[in-house]
């Protein structure tokens, strides 16, 4: 599989304060590589340099260190360029404009004729779940949801070799989430090689091969979902319970368990410390019945929110 993205010691300070003479470390001598035909995820809490990095990767901005290359080569070039597709976190798109004439506009710029842009726009279209009647509409009057769906029909239009996508799931119900999942996993196969970042860690754990995890500029960890998850420990699981009165619900909130007693039911949030089967006795033996146990975090955000608090920890 060969390199499709190399990214080496990326660094970017921003400059902020009273004459510009101080720094905030955005992204933090970062390096990875994305390999052909893979959905590679950067995952990372809101300011963590997502958004940062991405600028990077499209040469928007300028790296502070270090270096990035497209396929080999510097994503300045115009050949580099014309194989990415690219959806930005706040798609912004001319408002009197139509999602269709966009589309349009684009295909003409990647020089598509009359006859392939409108059939290849019916498809992409249908590809992002936007009916006729929504592209016809002029920009300003579509949902954020909608504009996210517009701005990926954009990225996908000229079927480019790499897709970097910053927040494709930003704004979008279930079923837009759905769609959209569908569609990367149908350009994998494909062949194409995409690169997006989120905060929804369940999102990428569905469907990303990779994934890196950003905190403070600097990456935490890296590898496949299910390796990741794998060297995790327990997490924090739900039970409900009934019978437990109110001595008993002030035992659990002594044991570190957020309690929340509403009427008869009572919905215990039970802290990473104990194994389930010993949570469900304690709540027996105070009394309780457990109706239901349920995770609350999925094995990856399990060992995500765990790596966070360790980096945390280490850097006071
Ligand atoms: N132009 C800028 N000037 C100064 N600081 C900036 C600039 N752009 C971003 N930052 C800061 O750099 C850090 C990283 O921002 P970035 O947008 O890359 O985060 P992100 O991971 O994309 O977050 P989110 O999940 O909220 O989109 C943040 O602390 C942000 O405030
Ligand atoms: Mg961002």
């Amino acid at each position: 599989m060969s390199t499709v993205i190399a990214i080496e010691n990326l660094t970017k300070d921003y400059a902020s304060g009273w004459l510009r003479r101080r720094f905030h470390r955005a992204v933090d001598h970062l390096t990875l590589e994305v390999r052909e035909g893979e959905i590679f995820g950067l995952l990372g809490p809101n300011g963590a340099g997502k958004t940062t990095t991405v600028k990077l990767l499209l040469h928007l901005i300028r790296p502070t260190a270090g270096r990035v290359r497209l396929f080999g080569r510097s994503p300045e070039e115009l050949t580099v360029r014309a194989q990415l597709g690219f959806l930005p976190e706040h798609p912004s798109f001319p408002e009197a404009l139509t999602g269709r004439e966009l589309l349009d506009y684009f295909g003409r710029l990647f020089g598509l004729s009359r006859v392939d842009r409108s059939a290849r726009i019916a498809a992409v279209l249908r590809q992002v779940g936007i009916p006729a009647a929504v592209a016809d509409r002029p920009m300003r009057q579509l949902s954020r949801g909608e504009l996210t769906r517009i701005g990926l029909a954009q990225a996908v239009l000229h079927d480019p070799k790499l897709l970097i996508l910053d927040d494709p799931m930003g704004g979008l119900d279930p079923d837009g989430r759905r769609q959209v999942r569908d569609l990367l996993l149908r350009l994998r196969e494909e062949g194409k090689t995409i690169f997006l970042s989120t905060a929804v860690v369940a999102e990428a754990e569905a469907i990303c091969d990779r994934v890196a995890l950003l905190h403070r500029g600097r990456m935490r960890a890296c590898g496949s979902p299910i390796e990741l998850a794998a060297s995790g420990e327990g997490g924090k699981v739900e039970i409900l319970a009934r019978d437990l009165d109110a001595r008993a619900c002030a035992s659990l909130r002594a044991r570190g368990c957020a309690v929340d007693a509403d009427r008869a039911l009572v919905r215990i949030q039970a802290p990473t410390s104990a194994e389930v089967g010993e949570w469900v006795e304690v709540i027996r033996q105070l009394g309780g019945r457990v109706i239901a146990v349920s995770p609350l975090q999925s094995p990856l955000e399990r060992f995500f929110a765990n790596a966070l608090t360790a980096s945390e920890r280490l850097e006071g």
